[in-house]
C-alpha cells in the first residue's frame, strides 16, 4: 500500500510544484531575441516624465492663466478655490484658499486620475513597464502569483466605466475654457493660444470617445444591431476611433503638456502669444 503524502494530496496526485500553471515549462526568461524591452523603457520613461512635470507645474501654483487673452491651462481647470485668480475661476471660488503646493485642479484630480490609470490601455502600459506583469508578450515576468482583476486593489479597475462619466462632465469643462476663451473685453479674440486649446479640446474628445466603455455604452447588450440604427452607428464610429486609442492616450498626453506649457510662458513673458484678433 502507498505511504500517504506529506501534505494530505492523494498519492499520484501532483504536488503543488507539479500543478498544471497553463504554462510552458521553459526555463529561458525569453525565447525572443528582438529588442522586446525597448516597449516598457520607453514607456516607463515618457510616463514617468509626464508624471514628474504635472507634479512640479501644479505643484508650483503659478503661471496657470493669462487674464488678458483669457487662457487657463486644463491642469488647473477647474480653478474652484479661493486661491486662483479671478480670471481663473470660470466656476466661482466655492472652497477656501488652498495650502501651498496643492495643485488648482485638486477637486477632479482623482476622477481624472482613476480615468487614466483604469484605462485599458494604460493598464498594459504600466502593467508591462512598471511592473514588469509581464514586461512583453512571451517574456516572463518575476511575480510567483497572478490574481488579476479580481481583487484589491485592482478590482477597482472595473469601476473604469464610472470614471468615464466623470471624464466626460471634465472634458466638458475643458472645452468651455476652450470656447471663453475667445471673448474677451473686446468682445471675440483670436490667437495661437486659442488654437492650441482647442486642439487639445478635440484631442481630449477624440481620447474619451475612443474608451473602450464608450465604445461598450454605444453598442453594447444588444441582440442585434439592425433595431438601433443609430446605436450602430455611433458604435462604428467609435470603433474606428478605438482603434487609435494607444495613439490618442499619448497624444493627448502631449497636448495637455504643451497647452500648459504654452500658457505658462507666455504668462511669465518669456514668449508672446501670436495674436489674430484682438
Ligand atoms: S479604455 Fe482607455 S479611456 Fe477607457
Amino acid at each position: 500500500m502507498t505511504a500517504p503524502t506529506v501534505s494530505g494530496a492523494a498519492p499520484g496526485a501532483p504536488s503543488d510544484k507539479q500543478k498544471p500553471t497553463g504554462r510552458a515549462a521553459i526555463g529561458a526568461k525569453t525565447l525572443r531575441t528582438d529588442r522586446w524591452w525597448v516597449a516598457p523603457l520607453l514607456t516607463a520613461a515618457g510616463l514617468t516624465a509626464w508624471v514628474l512635470y504635472a507634479l512640479i507645474r501644479t505643484a508650483t501654483q503659478k503661471y496657470y492663466v493669462v487674464p488678458e487673452h483669457g487662457y487657463l491651462t486644463p491642469f488647473s481647470s477647474p480653478c474652484l478655490s479661493m486661491s486662483c485668480e479671478e480670471a481663473a475661476a470660470h466656476f466661482g471660488r466655492p472652497f477656501p484658499e488652498f495650502p501651498p503646493l496643492v495643485p488648482f485642479g485638486i477637486v477632479v484630480l482623482p476622477f481624472l486620475l482613476g480615468f487614466r490609470l483604469t484605462c485599458y490601455y494604460y493598464r498594459k502600459a504600466y502593467y508591462r513597464a512598471f511592473w514588469l506583469s509581464p514586461p512583453a508578450c512571451a517574456v516572463s515576468e518575476p511575480h510567483k502569483k497572478y490574481s488579476g482583476e479580481t481583487r484589491f486593489p485592482l478590482v477597482i479597475q472595473n469601476a473604469h466605466r464610472y470614471f468615464f462619466y466623470a471624464a466626460v462632465l471634465i472634458s466638458v469643462i475643458n472645452t468651455y475654457d476652450a470656447i471663453v476663451a475667445f471673448h474677451g473685453d473686446e468682445g471675440f479674440q483670436a490667437g495661437l493660444g486659442n488654437l492650441i486649446l482647442v486642439g487639445n479640446v478635440v484631442m481630449l474628445w477624440a481620447y474619451t470617445a475612443s474608451c473602450h466603455s464608450c465604445r461598450h455604452i454605444a453598442g453594447g447588450r444588444l441582440r442585434n444591431f439592425s433595431k438601433h440604427p443609430v446605436r450602430y452607428w455611433f458604435w462604428t464610429q467609435i470603433s474606428k476611433l478605438n482603434t487609435r486609442h494607444m495613439q490618442l492616450a499619448w497624444i493627448t498626453l502631449g497636448t495637455l503638456a504643451f497647452t500648459d506649457a504654452y500658457i505658462a510662458l507666455v504668462d511669465a513673458d518669456v514668449i508672446s502669444d501670436l495674436r489674430f484678433i484682438n
